[in-house]
């Protein structure tokens, strides 16, 4: 199988980089990309026997060209070649760039008509419907990389897909789980980098922190599994052993199961729908702690209700709150604001953009992306803001 993997020196693009040298056999691999690790880049693309090498940020180049020399590798920069590199011929195309970044590379590997294993959740924040129409025009087999989704994906019964009454995903409740709303508003960046169950980046490590990422997995839920809102709901989950649950109209309830280990999503989108032995962590229950689930507290973690009020909304509103997000946590990790601030600036940032009437459905990729530019100017104004208000 040919596989490229776009956002291959991240957390998710080095899971899947993993698998793939368990089992060099089974793969060839086509494309690496990153944004400016030129380093890390250069050696996996070595290691894998990639063809070709994308860094996005041009200042990279050099040093990936020089990191390759004599290897026969490839070396290419730039947002242009990086949507070239994704529209290369590839059986699966893993999508696991951060961000809204990611989307119109994302798109190229879509327009392919193969398959995609999409990570990137924030693709089809901002741009569901464009995203899942592009899927469905070029026959593209999308498939979950997304642990709670890949336990959706693995419960969802084809045949009684009108029977499904409610899709549940879990959440851990990351690492303020127990915090109060006060701590939680001053908690630092080295506290909200502490995930209690996974190791991730750090865009989605304060996502989940703050749960705006649980609210993110409802709206990429929606679309990818063509839901209605009320269909989807949340359990905190402090174990993050069951990812998520399917209950169907007879009260059937079907869960998914695995120790918290990105590998096992990313093997089964890789070889889906045949099933192949990973190195995760094989599950006794006998042994595991207690497994408990609370109600999600949309009180002391606000962003898990902005998200629901966006998903409700519609148009645009999820394009702005993702942008808006991207924003906030970029400024929180530079240590310019609170953590308490990334709600306040999602909320700011979407009130600005709806009274000035600018939350209508973009339609096409270039009005979804005016709309990203928008919300995040209208987001750094809401931090300015917030920072004279300090
Ligand atoms: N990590 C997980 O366990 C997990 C689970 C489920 C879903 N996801 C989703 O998967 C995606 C990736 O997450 P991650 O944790 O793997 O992130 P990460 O560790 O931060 O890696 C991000 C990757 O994207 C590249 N990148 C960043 N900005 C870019 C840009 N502007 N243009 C092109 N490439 C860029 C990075 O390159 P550099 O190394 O050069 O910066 C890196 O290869 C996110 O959407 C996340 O929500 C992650």
């Amino acid at each position: 199988m040919r596989v490229s993997i776009l956002g291959a020196t991240g957390s998710v693009g080095a899971s899947a980089l993993d698998l793939i040298g368990r089992e060099p056999q089974l793969y060839q691999v086509e494309v690496l990309t990153a944004h400016r690790n030129a380093e890390a880049l250069a050696q996996a693309a070595i290691r894998h026997r990639a063809k070709l090498a994308v860094v996005a940020d041009p200042s990279a180049y050099a040093t990936l060209k020089a990191a390759l020399a004599g290897t026969g590798i490839v070396a290419a920069a730039g947002a242009r070649e990086l949507e070239t590199a994704a529209s290369h011929p590839a059986d699966c195309t893993v999508a696991s760039i951060v961000g809204v970044a990611g989307l119109a590379p994302a798109l190229a590997a879509v327009a392919q008509g193969r398959r995609v294993a999409l990570a990137n959740k924030e693709c089809l924040v901002s741009a569901g419907a464009h995203f899942m129409d592009a899927v469905r025009r070029h026959g593209t087999e999308l498939l979950t990389v997304d642990s709670e989704h890949s336990g959706v994906m693995q419960t969802l019964e084809v045949h009684n897909r009108d029977q499904v009454a409610k899709v549940t995903l879990t959440a851990s409740g990351g690492p303020f789980r127990t915090w109060s709303t006060a701590a939680i508003a001053e908690a630092t960046v080295e506290q909200a980098l502490k995930h209690p169950n996974w190791t991730m980046g750090q865009k989605i490590t304060i996502d989940s922190a703050s749960m705006m990422n649980k609210g993110l997995e409802l709206i990429e839920a929606l679309h990818l599994f063509d839901l209605q809102p009320d269909q989807l709901d949340i359990v905190v989950h402090a174990q993050s052993i069951v990812h998520a649950l399917v209950e169907y109209t007879d009260g059937s309830v079907l869960a998914q199961m695995a120790s918290p280990d990105m590998r096992v999503p990313i093997a089964l989108a890789l070889t889906w729908p045949t099933r192949r032995a990973t190195p995760a962590a094989r599950l006794d229950l006998t042994k595991s702690p207690p497994l408990t689930f609370e109600p999600a507290d949309e009180v002391r973690f606000p962003c898990i209700r902005l998200a629901r009020d966006a998903m409700q909304r519609g148009g645009g509103a999820t394009a702005a709150l993702n942008a808006a997000n991207e924003v906030a946590v970029a400024a929180f990790l530079a240590k310019q604001c609170k953590f308490g601030h990334i709600a306040e600036i999602v909320a700011m940032s979407l009130e600005a953009l709806e009274r000035e009437r600018l939350l209508d459905e973009p339609q096409g990729l270039a009005a979804i992306m005016s709309l990203d530019d928008e919300a995040r100017r209208v987001a750094a104004m809401a931090l300015s803001a917030l920072g004279r208000r300090a």
